[in-house]
């Protein structure tokens, strides 16, 4: 080998482990970040399903891929099966016309008494082959079952709910309030236009 070569692959030991170095320090800084995200928001505990199945209006939501962005008068009707799973009923309302989607609720864990539900839709809605399964956490629930705020662990999903069409804007502030204190950024949220007389 001659003197070249050696330092040449000297140097390139050097630079690998120098950028191993630095790789490992970026993973470290990178699972500290992960770690502070790591924290989940809060849920509820101890949901009486019978008292929160019905109607529920949608106030305001961040965007998801599976309603329609332009959707007015949306809401979700649930109903409580025997076996204890929740049936689903998302509708929204474009142009005048309505679109739905049917899903199913259950507890993830039957043992644990915090409002963890994962919710199963099959896509796309007019011809449902493919299951879609989410987090549907209660992170908030008024003492009446009037007011709920539903979320999942990656906070990428956040509706807030009410039993009637429309909330007043102090009680609304009260809410959004709620999710930016469970680490919401709440900068994409949409109120959802809802009609003075919902529809049938
Ligand atoms: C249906 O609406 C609920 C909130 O009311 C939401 O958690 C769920 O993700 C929605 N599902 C779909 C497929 O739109
Ligand atoms: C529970 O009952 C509902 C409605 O009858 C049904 O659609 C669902 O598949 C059942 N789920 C389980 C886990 O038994």
């Amino acid at each position: 080998m001659d003197g070249a070569k050696g330092l040449f692959l000297l140097v390139s030991l050097l630079s690998s482990m120098l950028a191993c170095v630095l790789c490992s320090r970026g993973s470290i800084l990178r699972l500290e970040t992960f770690h502070q995200l790591d924290n989940v928001p809060t849920v509820v505990k101890g949901l009486d399903l019978e008292r929160y199945v019905g109607r529920w209006y949608e106030i305001a939501s961040l965007p998801t891929f599976f309603m329609p962005k332009d959707g007015t008068d949306t809401r979700a009707t649930y109903a409580l099966n025997k076996n204890g799973t929740v049936d689903v009923l998302n509708e929204t309302w474009v142009n005048g016309k309505r679109n739905s989607i049917k899903g199913i609720a259950y507890k993830d864990d039957p043992n644990s008494d915090e409002a963890k539900l994962k919710l199963k839709f099959y896509v796309p809605p007019e011809f449902p082959i493919f299951p879609i399964v989410g987090d549907y956490w209660v992170l908030y629930l008024d003492a009446d079952y009037q007011y709920s705020i539903v979320g999942g662990p990656s906070r990428k999903s956040l509706f807030i709910l009410s039993r009637k069409s429309h909330v007043d804007d102090e009680t609304y502030k009260q809410l959004v309030q709620k999710a930016v204190d469970e680490g919401y950024d709440v900068s994409n949220l949409r109120k959802t236009p809802q009609s003075d007389t919902p529809p049938q």
